[in-house]
């Protein structure tokens, strides 16, 4: 059986409130907050990477690294073309010389295709383990629509043949097709988006990746027992539920717990949706059957379902770091969003970006960052 043996998460260690935002914005809190239904959002300081945000999740799981040989580094925020992210924390994390590391992406959808590649990978070599991070900075135009749905966290994951948390069942339900209802080109630092046609594709990807999943698997709605969905914002996957299951919301509502403080995380987002309804939920769902849908703009889907193993709770911590972060302002927010840009200069006023650098014992800084 293979699956999941260990898994954890992060997020930056500063948030703006979503009444914040909507107030400067002049939009109806209610907007944000019941719209939207999202109540805070995670803000990476200049010195906090897709990287760095990586390396804290990882460090959380990792014990004797002497058996993983493969690590999948997955990202759409990634900092360099040619170098995969996972080569910068080859040393950091301590992993053997043997390990293969190299980067995947496909918008949100790249923590399941790494979470995949890595099931295939401990199949063919039992005794070996593989390390999956999934790490994004949800970034969109300040005053556009996007802009209350951005966010930023980081799972990591490792893969192996005798899972302590849950089992992964292998059948899975797909859909694909080229659309552009999200993507950012190469020269762009914040993503192109046409709202109404990705939450049209994401429901799309839903209903076609779960017929499939149906078909392959023999399961219908009423053989699942928890859901979780890729959630660029609470809403979405509110959404997404009542499509696909009608009205049966309270096997969803564990699962939104940590996003609707975090916001988006892109790739790492449905894997902070597992690890909410797995430390939140009041029940032991040890053997239930957990539904998990990724969705990928551009856009991939794919249905597949996991299982929690006994005595699951003994190996995942729950820890308070998300209560700890630093409420920032909507001023100190928007240096942040401009640090690199000429306009920084002309929001910043006389913030100092070095009172947001982050207290991480390790900053990881591509080269070319300017803190
Ligand atoms: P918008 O167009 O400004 O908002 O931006 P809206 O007018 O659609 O309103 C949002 C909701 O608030 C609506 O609820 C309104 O009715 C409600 P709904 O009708 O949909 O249930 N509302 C109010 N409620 C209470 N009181 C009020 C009030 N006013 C309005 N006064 C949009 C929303 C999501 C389009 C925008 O934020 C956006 O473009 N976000 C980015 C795109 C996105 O997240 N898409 C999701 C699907 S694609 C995906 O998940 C992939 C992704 O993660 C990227 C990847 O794969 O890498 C994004």
């Amino acid at each position: 059986m293979i699956g999941i043996d260990a898994i954890d998460f992060t997020t930056s260690r500063y948030f703006i409130e979503m009444s914040d935002l909507a107030v400067a914005r002049g939009v109806p809190v209610e907007k944000y907050v019941d719209g939207l239904h999202q109540r805070q959002m995670s803000v990476a300081p200049p010195n906090e990477d897709a990287v760095t945000l990586g390396y804290a999740a990882a460090s959380k799981i990792l014990d004797d690294t002497s058996d993983i040989g493969l690590f999948i580094f997955a990202t759409e925020s990634s900092i360099d073309q040619s170098k995969s992210a996972g080569t910068f924390l080859l040393d950091v994390l301590q992993l053997p010389r043997s390990c293969i590391t190299y980067e995947i992406k496909q918008a949100c959808f790249s923590g399941t295709a790494a979470l995949f590649a890595a099931y295939n990978y401990v199949a063919m070599n039992k005794n070996k383990r593989a390390l999956v991070v999934a790490s994004d900075i949800a970034r969109y135009t300040i005053h556009s629509p996007g802009e209350a749905t951005q966010g930023c966290g980081a799972v990591a994951m490792i893969i192996s043949n005798d899972p302590k948390v849950l089992s992964i069942d292998p059948t899975y339900g797909s859909y694909s097709t080229n659309t552009y209802d999200f993507y950012r080109p190469n020269c762009q630092s914040e993503a192109i988006v046409d709202g109404a046609l990705s939450a049209k594709m994401y429901l799309t990807a839903l209903k076609e990746s779960f017929k499939e999943f149906s078909v392959k698997s023999g399961a219908s709605i009423s053989d699942i027992d928890y859901f979780c969905y890729h959630t660029p914002f609470c809403k979405m996957a509110i959404k997404a539920h009542d499509n696909l299951v009608g009205d049966r919301t309270s096997a969803m509502a564990d699962s939104l717990v940590y996003n609707s403080v975090i916001g988006n995380s892109y790739s790492a987002s449905l894997y902070i949706s597992l690890l909410s309804l797995l430390h939140n939920s009041q029940n032991d769902i040890s053997g239930r059957r957990i539904g998990m849908f990724s969705y990928g703009s551009g856009c991939v889907g794919q249905y597949f379902c996991c299982k929690p193993q006994k005595n699951y709770f003994d190996f995942i911590k729950k820890s308070d770091f998300i209560a700890l972060r630093e409420r920032i302002s909507i001023k100190e927010y928007e240096a942040v969003h401009y640090h690199n840009s000429p306009k920084y200069h002309e929001t910043s006023g006389s913030l100092s970006l070095e009172t947001l650098t982050s207290q991480r014992k390790y900053v990881l800084l591509s080269k070319y960052s300017k803190p």
